[in-house]
């Protein structure tokens, strides 16, 4: 058995994920997994698309997401589900993705607002999810992870970390597309049942924001102390409840 087929076959086995198509290169895996049909029968349902190199990565509000090709991790599960609290998905992914970074990383790892993994303050991931208004329970969960490069530019030049960096070893990239596909399935079965309160705990623990003072920029900018946050609200100083959905930037005050 390849790799890929192997990868394939685990994912059947213990994910949701019943397909794999990891090209060598593509514009963006997002716009792989909006092409690829849903309706092609099991293998096009949920499934993970992986490209060794994209030509033109994207990141949150329009920047650009660079790779080295063939060694970092670029990846969108698609996933077709009817969430009953969707707005919980962003604040979630990331969670997912330290979950399955952090024991590679050897150190624990923290959530920057809204959906970025760092390791102290380095970025080592970014979290993208696309909705399409026709397809509104397909959601293509885009995570880009620097695994094994261990030189930056660009977006990331002075603020880039890899797993490599972390751990001292190159690490194997089909084994972290496993954990993640794993990770990410887990955290959506969790949102599916309405169990979130372990993920919702690493959340706050990980953000690190709860009982700081912070500054929230939604419809208004306020300022307040951070006095509860789960996936789908904050409130400040006991009082101000502010769902995340309309949160632009949270951070802590100056
Ligand atoms: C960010 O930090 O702004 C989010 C980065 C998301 C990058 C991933 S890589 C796989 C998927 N394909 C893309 O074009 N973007 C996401």
């Amino acid at each position: 058995m390849t790799p890929d087929e192997n990868l394939e076959s685990e994912l059947k086995r213990q994910t949701r994920f019943a397909g794999l198509l990891h090209p060598e290169s593509c514009d963006s895996t997002q716009d792989l997994a909006a092409q690829e049909p849903t309706d092609h029968g099991p293998s096009f349902g949920d499934a993970v698309f992986w490209a060794d190199h994209q030509t033109r990565g994207r990141g949150r509000q329009a920047r650009a997401w660079d790779d080295t090709a063939g060694l970092d991790l670029a990846v969108t599960l698609r996933i077709t589900t009817k969430l009953h609290n969707p707005l919980a998905l962003p604040a979630a992914l990331p969670v997912a993705v330290l979950q399955a970074c952090e024991p590679i990383a050897g150190q624990p790892l923290r959530i920057k607002w809204p959906n970025d993994v760092y390791a102290q303050d380095r970025k080592l991931s970014g979290v993208l999810i696309d909705r399409d208004t026709n397809r509104p329970n397909t959601y293509r969960i885009g995570v880009g992870i620097n695994v094994n490069r261990t030189t930056f530019d660009g977006n990331l030049a002075d603020i880039g970390t890899s797993l490599a960096l972390l751990s001292g070893a190159q690490q194997d990239r089909h084994a972290l597309v496993l954990e993640l596909a794993t990770r990410v399935d887990a955290m959506v079965s969790a949102i599916e049942r309405g169990h979130l309160r372990e993920h919702e705990d690493l959340f706050r623990e990980r953000l690190g924001l709860l009982g700081e003072r912070v500054e929230v920029q939604a419809r208004e900018t306020s300022v307040g102390i951070l006095t509860a946050i789960d996936f789908e609200n904050l409130v400040l100083d006991e009082r101000v409840a502010v769902p995340l959905a309309i949160v632009r930037s949270l951070r802590r005050a100056r």
